[in-house]
């Protein structure tokens, strides 16, 4: 029952629910596991929200708060989260989670204002407006595929972006940054992190905007965070099995991180919602 909301959630957003399950290798080494002490994940309706019960222990932030999600679908695939987890319980894997507890403890005790400057400095060095000179099949791959990201931003935000192959990057106007900011501003700060997170996933506000409004989907839009490093597997081959790896765990993490941000300004009422569409 729980995965199948998240099934239909996760489609809904183009997001892959199996990203929510990866099993990933090897990330493994430091000592983030734990011998599994629950059988049963369910979810309960509880004063500050929704919560997750592992048999009849509550699931607690690090700092110990009571985990409370704020919207159903958001416990939904976090319960999932718990529930994918086999003989060990793996941390790392779990990043719906993760940026729950990050939301309710605030360990770095950032503001909303904090986490917009955040997000807005990424813009001046946003991976697609930076291009190269050469060779020229790395300039035209770029070109192709990132000029009309850019221009869906440009056109869907009203604002001046641009491209260049200089060292300091492109000069982002002060009115594009005021639009993006304000923009930002109408997230509230569950909202915020989730939206920190993909940008420093992809090193682009551009593509995060993009997923966010779904304008790309999660593999799309981490191709294009990757785009010489494509280019560079399809001219030599895929050598290094860090690569699959490395494309795996970004994925993985770029679907939590957009699924986050929809499901934390998802309404309770989202069930319903959800099962008419
Ligand atoms: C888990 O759920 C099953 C099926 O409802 C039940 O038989 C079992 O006792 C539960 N386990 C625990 C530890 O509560």
């Amino acid at each position: 029952m729980l995965p199948s909301l998240l099934a239909i959630t996760a489609r809904r957003l183009r997001v892959f629910p199996a990203a929510l399950c990866a099993q990933t290798r090897l990330y493994a080494a430091a000592a983030t596991e734990r011998k599994k002490f629950y059988e049963n994940v369910s979810i309960s309706h509880g004063e500050g929200g929704f919560e997750i019960n592992l048999d009849r222990r509550k699931l607690r932030t690090p700092q110990g708060k009571i985990f409370t999600a704020p919207s159903e679908a958001l416990a939904v695939a976090v319960a999932t989260e718990w529930d994918c987890q086999r003989d060990v319980i793996k941390f790392y894997t779990m990043h719906l989670t993760t940026l729950c507890n990050t939301a309710l403890d605030n360990p770095t005790l950032r503001n909303k204002e904090q986490l917009i400057t955040a997000a807005l400095k990424f813009l001046e060095t946003d991976t697609v407006c930076y291009r190269v000179e050469e060779p020229p099949g790395l300039v035209e791959l770029q070109r192709n595929e990132w000029d009309p990201v850019i221009e869906w931003a440009e056109k869907r935000y009203n604002v001046v972006i641009g491209s260049s192959t200089s060292i300091q990057g492109p000069i982002i106007p002060t009115e594009t940054k005021d639009v993006f900011s304000r923009h930002l501003a109408s997230y509230n700060s569950w909202g915020l992190l989730g939206i920190e997170f993909i940008i420093s996933q992809l090193k682009s506000l551009v593509l995060t905007m993009g997923l966010i409004d779904r304008h790309l989907p999660v593999e799309k839009a981490v191709l294009l965070s990757r785009l010489e490093e494509e280019y560079q597997i399809q001219r030599w081959g895929n050598v290094e099995w860090a690569h699959d790896y490395d494309l795996q765990e970004l994925r993985s993490r770029t679907a939590a991180g957009t699924l986050f941000v929809h499901l934390c300004s998802e309404s309770s009422t989202i069930k319903h919602k959800l099962l008419q569409d």
